[in-house]
């Protein structure tokens, strides 16, 4: 099992729209694929989930005399299965403070083994705890920029604090996000993109409204509009980082 993270400091770049695509290619792909939604904003849940969760016994679950696997719901997609926002939203930050430093989430992660080849993680935008539980759980995390000064600005402290919690920046794999070409910074930047960023992804998703229309059809772009090149262009990034996560290159 490998576990992709879509996270950055920054929010509304594209990490649950990257997120939800990759999932769903992987699922395509054959490979029984998990999206956990680790925002409580639940925006991942809601293109993915076909009906409401069952009532949970929260007492229970926090005191580990219920497995947490016991939350996951199937999508309509073949493969796809789902952890909503649910699980975020009521549990998630009583059971990382149950445990020690950072490894609570890679420790809820574990016995997903059995089950799933790949999980995506999709992370509400913040440098915090749940930040520091997601660097230490994923085998890759993918950092959506989109063109400007900003966002390299903020993808710097990222970069700065994934270092400095002691993991190997050649786990970070950015990207460029929703890229707009009519517009000069955008094309400036991915021309002539600075240099740290020179380990980035060379897909670049671009700005198009059929990404938008997830919303309206809760689903994947890949599902509805499988030769759009938004469509292809998720799949390019998936055929990329399939490249980076060592269980799938070999
Ligand atoms: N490439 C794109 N082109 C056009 N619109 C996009 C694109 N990617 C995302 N969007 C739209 O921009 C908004 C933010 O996207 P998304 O939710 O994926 O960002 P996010 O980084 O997950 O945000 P948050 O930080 O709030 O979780 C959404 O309305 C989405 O439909
Ligand atoms: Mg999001």
């Amino acid at each position: 099992m490998q576990t992709l993270a879509l996270y950055h400091l920054k929010g509304g770049v594209g990490k649950t729209a990257a997120a939800v695509n990759l999932a769903y290619l992987a699922a395509r792909d054959g490979y029984p694929t998990l999206f956990w939604d680790l925002d409580p904003q639940g925006a991942g849940s809601w293109y993915l989930e076909a009906e409401a969760s069952e009532a949970i016994d929260a007492d229970k679950l926090v005191k580990g005399k219920l497995a947490v696997g016991r939350l996951v719901r199937p999508t309509r997609f073949e493969n796809l299965s789902l952890m909503p926002a649910d699980f975020s939203l009521r549990y998630l930050d009583i059971l990382l403070r149950k445990v020690q430093g950072n490894d609570a989430l890679k420790r809820l992660l574990a016995p997903f083994r059995e089950m799933f080849t790949l999980v995506v993680l999709d992370c509400p935008p913040s440098l915090s705890h749940l930040a520091a539980n997601i660097f230490a759980a994923a085998d890759a995390v993918a950092v959506p920029i989109v063109p400007s000064h900003l966002s390299l600005r903020a993808f710097d402290f990222v970069h700065e604090e994934y270092k400095a919690q002691g993991h190997k920046p050649r786990r970070l794999h950015p990207f460029f996000s929703m890229v707009d070409r009519r517009r000069r910074l955008h094309n400036e930047l991915l021309v002539d993109a600075p240099k740290r960023l020179k380990r980035r992804l060379g897909t670049s998703i671009p700005y198009a409204s059929v990404i938008e229309r997830m919303g309206q059809e809760r689903a994947p772009v890949g599902s509805f509009a499988p030769r759009h090149p938004a469509s292809l262009a998720y799949e390019a990034l998936w055929q990329e980082l399939k490249q980076r996560l060592p269980e799938f290159s070999n």
